[in-house]
């Protein structure tokens, strides 16, 4: 399988692994993936998909748009096809979750099945802190749109705003050495390169990068940019991994598509390391 691991930050950039390699007693593997966009024909199209996941990582994290309208229905199919794995899966919601209006049937359905959901929350799988929001849009840098005009704009950006502190205050109560902070909306711009520019201002949103300054982390993980960038850096330099579902397909239609990525068990410097794919 061509996946490769590489060793960051300021290591060598990538060096060849396999994903048929076992999971290292040393190390805390996670598989990521966003958007998968369950809908009323997806029974029993999945348990493979997560099965293949769960056996590859010590963890799942899912980056939001879990369903496709945010339905009951299509939370009960989605949570039926998690049923079975056997590791913690920790999950956002995204925007498509809330397009009927009921995120909470989403929630309790996932949550239901052991899958712990996280809105502004954190939560520690095997010592590594994981804090997770959904996000929001308004564009990134110079472009962000700010809050000013009409209150429609104002309250547009408060949302982003309030999404931010949501994160902030997450990375605030990790205590861990290692931490990941999942996402639904981009950070920043480098990852959803390849989108239209014209629609860059509502796949996320650099106020959510300002938390992850003040509060470094190992990685951060996002979707919702299904035709976006694979990997980029915020400012400071921690990687950023869009794991839409549609994008890890096209842009690996070899590996299967989650993302494998690991971090060491000990607060060890320089060790950090992911598994992405090699072209
Ligand atoms: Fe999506
Ligand atoms: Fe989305």
């Amino acid at each position: 399988m061509a996946l490769v691991r590489a060793i960051a930050h300021d290591g060598p950039l990538i060096r060849p692994a396999s994903m048929s390699s076992p999971k290292s007693p040393t190390h805390v593997r996670f598989a990521a993936v966003g958007d998968i966009h369950v809908n009323k024909d997806s029974a029993g199209t999945l348990r493979g998909f997560f099965a293949q996941a769960a056996e590859a990582a010590d963890a799942l994290l899912l980056c939001g748009d879990l369903t496709d309208y945010g339905t009951a229905e299509e939370a009960k199919i989605l949570a039926e096809e998690l049923a079975a794995v056997a590791v913690p899966v920790v999950a956002v919601l995204g925007n498509h979750d809330y397009e009927s209006g009921t995120p909470e049937a989403v929630v309790e359905a996932l949550v239901k099945v052991g899958v712990r959901v996280l809105d502004g929350e954190a939560c520690e799988i095997e010592g590594v802190g994981i804090a997770g929001v959904k996000g929001f849009a308004g564009g990134f840098g110079r472009g962000s749109l700010g809050a000013w005009g009409e209150p429609a704009i104002k309250l547009f950006v408060q949302e982003a705003l309030n999404e931010a502190m949501k994160l902030e205050s997450a990375l605030a109560k990790l205590r861990t050495p290692r931490r990941i902070a999942l996402l639904h909306y981009s950070p920043i711009a480098g990852t959803v390169q390849g989108e239209p520019v014209e629609i860059f201002p509502f796949l996320g949103s650099s106020r959510l990068e300002e938390p992850l300054l003040r509060y470094p982390v190992d990685a951060v993980f996002h979707g919702h940019a299904h035709r976006g960038t694979l990997q980029a850096r915020t400012i400071n330099g921690v990687p950023v991994y869009n794991v839409a579902k549609p994008l890890l397909q096209r842009s690996r239609p070899d590996a299967p598509p989650f993302f494998l990525y690991e971090l060491p068990r000990e607060s060890a410097q320089s060790t950090l390391s992911e598994i992405p794919e090699t072209p």
